[in-house]
């Protein structure tokens, strides 16, 4: 059995039914945090927290409606470790805009991230940390990443601002590369990204779980965009 380190913290993961944060919820539970972890509806929500179970509690929260975030949240009491994977993905071109998809992800991230944490932050507790995601597509577009590739550049200023704003409470990102384990990517053919990658292969979900909790527990960290790409940037 893992041992135990979060006994009696509280943990929020904000797109924590299904691939990167659900592997982070599955480890916060397990080192004894409780955690509430959420999806869109309360049916994904809480067939994740049945299936995770070790005490995890779904709630649904819609990011891309932010005037309702305040509301889904209400039940949590208190929060040390505030962790935010959700992403609807749009895929879009310049050449072929959808602008209800965009919106809906520019929503997400840019307003959905940070009215979760506005309406969270009367119950931080005093050495409460944050974690949000953006994704290195900001530094490599890919074919449909146009809304993807702004939001990512978009959550490298928040964190910038919100370090000082939310002092002493910690803020930090993480973004990935292309995380081949990963629900999005483990079926694409990603032999061209592993060839550019210096490790020679991509980045696991376990990597960004244990880069998450770095950034949770290490006290002298913040403000920080933390790149997990394996050395992608530099090839
Ligand atoms: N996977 C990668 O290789 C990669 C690369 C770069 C960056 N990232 C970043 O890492 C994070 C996690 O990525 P992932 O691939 O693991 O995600 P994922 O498997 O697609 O999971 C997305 C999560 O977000 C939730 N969600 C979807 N729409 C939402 C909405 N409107 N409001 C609230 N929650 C919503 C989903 O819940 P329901 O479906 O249950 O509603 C699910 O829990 C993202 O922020 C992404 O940008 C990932």
């Amino acid at each position: 059995m893992q041992q135990s380190n979060m006994e009696g913290r509280t943990a929020v993961v904000l797109g924590g039914t299904s691939g990167i944060g659900k592997e982070i919820v599955k480890s916060l539970a397990a080192k004894g945090a409780t955690v509430y972890l959420s999806g869109r509806s309360a049916e994904s929500a809480e067939n994740a927290a049945t299936e995770i179970g070790m005490g995890t509690i779904g709630l649904a929260v819609d990011l891309s409606e932010p005037e309702h975030i305040a509301a889904s949240l209400s039940s949590i009491a208190s929060v040390d470790y505030l962790v935010i994977p959700a992403i609807e993905r749009d895929s879009n071109t310049i050449a072929d805009y959808n602008i209800a998809g965009a919106v809906r992800l520019v929503t997400l991230k840019l307003v959905g991230y940070a009215e979760s944490i506005h309406a969270l932050r009367d119950r931080f507790s005093t050495n409460a940390s944050v974690v949000l995601f953006g994704g290195l597509a900001m530094e490599r577009p890919y074919p449909g990443s146009t809304t993807v590739s702004t939001v990512n550049g978009g959550v490298v200023g928040m964190i910038h601002t919100l370090a000082c704003e939310l002092a002493p409470v910690r803020i930090n990102a993480i973004h990935p590369g292309i995380i081949g384990d990963s629900p999005y990517w483990e079926n694409k053919d990603n032999s061209p990204i592993i060839s550019r990658t210096p490790l020679g292969r991509l980045v696991t979900m376990q990597e960004i779980v244990h880069s998450v909790e770095f950034l949770l527990e290490n006290t002298g960290v913040n403000g920080v965009n933390l790149n997990m790409d394996g050395g992608w940037l530099f090839k």
